[in-house]
């Protein structure tokens, strides 16, 4: 392949609809969609991809009915409690963008534990964003931002691009190249609202729990067929 994105960012959307379509309870497409990333992940360790960021659950996703968001918390602690050790073998690196204090206590203290464990491996970086939402990290920054510049420590003249993107979540990653939304909405959703500026996007009719590693692989083939001008000619 020509050109192999670092950063893969992915909108993991459609796990209701797989559902309703079999008449299973809207659980079951998130627990089938679980299984989708482990795909992801060996596609991104084949292929070289360095960062690869899952938009898991947004800020906005609190609005669904409590069954189903407590049940998206159970299936989280679930996937951190089955794939620790794997991600230790494997040499992944575990880190969430978000929110993270709206989490229930035991997904927070999980997730801690998970992370600490791996922040020595380098061959994949896995980012969850959970309560995730693109304006509320823009906003944080900017409050950092402020704080700073009321401290004294910041003027007008060195609010940059790059001192901006250093104070977001996503702080030392870089952008990502390619983002994929499964089932076929044509919208961002809140995601990496910042971050995305140049991203090229990839839209699939696929629903996440159907999405494999074959059409991860075709993302990056159509990726790779891309040019990306930044404006330029
Ligand atoms: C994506 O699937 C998973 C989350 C948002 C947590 P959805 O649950 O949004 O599935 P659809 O869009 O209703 O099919
Ligand atoms: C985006 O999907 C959020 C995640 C995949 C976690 P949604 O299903 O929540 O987005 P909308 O409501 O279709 O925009
Ligand atoms: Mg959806």
């Amino acid at each position: 392949m020509s050109s192999i994105p670092r950063h893969v960012a992915v909108i993991m959307d459609g796990n209701g609809r797989w559902a309703q379509q079999r008449g299973l309870p809207r659980l079951a497409g998130h627990e089938q969609g679980s299984k989708s990333i482990r795909q992801c992940v060996e596609a991104c360790m084949e292929a070289g991809v360095e960062f690869l960021t899952l938009y898991a659950f947004s800020s906005e996703n609190w609005k669904r009915p409590a069954l189903e968001v407590n049940g998206l918390m159970l299936l989280l602690e679930k996937f951190l409690n089955e794939k620790k050790e794997e991600m230790l073998r494997e040499g992944v690196r575990l880190r969430a963008i978000g929110r993270l204090d709206d989490l229930p206590k035991a997904c927070r203290v999980k997730l801690d534990e998970v992370r600490d464990a791996t922040a020595h491996n380098t061959r994949l970086n896995v980012i969850l964003a959970l309560s995730y939402s693109g304006r509320v990290e823009i906003l944080d920054a900017i409050q950092s931002v402020v704080a700073e510049a009321a401290a004294g420590t910041l003027g007008p003249g060195d609010i940059t691009p790059e001192l901006i993107s250093s104070h977001l979540y996503t702080a030392g990653i870089p952008d990502p190249d390619l983002l994929i939304r499964t089932s076929g909405e044509m919208r961002i959703s809140n995601f990496l609202l910042w971050q995305l500026s140049y991203t090229e996007i990839h839209v699939t009719k696929k629903l996440w729990p159907d999405f494999g590693k074959a059409d991860f692989l075709e993302a990056l083939q159509d990726f790779s067929s891309r040019q990306r001008r930044y404006g330029g000619v």
